[in-house]
């Protein structure tokens, strides 16, 4: 998939923040992919996004895996999939240590971008219901919490499924 850089840089959320290289990712950045994905995000649930499965979501057209790089390095990965009229954000993760520098926020402008130019306007993820810093940065990007999946990540942990219409009018006076 192809994106227009214009069309990125006249974001919204990209209004906000300084803006932070994102690209696509290629296939050396696997391991480092799937190492962040295992300690930021899959802690205590078992490693499933190994590098072997980046690589084959890289390779099919309705996903686009995008990095935030920053020098030789990645600080931030967002793992997206396209269906016919929604989007679902599979992973999103940057490192801890370059956090609260609108690198997320970067990321998601990039995916979101990207899903209105193939036409998609609902984005779709679901986070673990405890993981507060993840809902207080959704809900900064005008996303909504609409459901809680009871058990979804183990029997004792729910999630919430969280969405965001990409083609309503953000509110106004806020
Ligand atoms: C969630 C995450 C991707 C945010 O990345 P980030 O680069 O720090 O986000 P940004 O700097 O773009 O933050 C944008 C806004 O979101 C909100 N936000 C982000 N992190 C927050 C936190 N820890 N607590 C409260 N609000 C937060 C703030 O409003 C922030 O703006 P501000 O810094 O001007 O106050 C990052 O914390 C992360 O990787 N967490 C671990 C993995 C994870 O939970 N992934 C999501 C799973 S669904």
């Amino acid at each position: 998939m192809t994106l227009a850089f214009g069309a990125i840089r006249r974001h919204p959320l990209l209004a906000m923040i300084a803006t932070p290289e994102i690209s696509l990712a290629v296939r050396a950045d696997a391991p480092r992919i799937a190492a962040m994905s295992r300690d930021l995000v899959e802690q205590g649930l078992g490693w499933r996004w190994t590098p072997s499965r980046i690589l084959r979501v890289m390779r099919d057209r309705a996903t686009n895996v995008a990095v935030a790089r920053e020098g030789e390095g990645i600080s931030g990965f967002g793992i997206m999939q396209y269906k016919d009229d929604e989007a679902h954000l599979l992973l999103l993760a940057v490192d801890p240590m370059r956090r609260r520098k609108g690198i997320g926020s970067a990321l998601m402008a990039w995916l979101e971008t990207t899903a209105l130019t193939a036409g998609t306007g609902c984005i779709y993820l679901e986070a673990r219901a405890r993981n507060a810093e993840a809902r207080a940065f959704y809900g900064r990007l005008g996303y909504i919490e609409i459901l809680t999946v009871r058990g979804l990540y183990s029997n004792s942990e729910d999630g919430i499924r969280i969405a965001k219409d990409l083609w309503s009018k953000p509110p106004s006076g806020g």
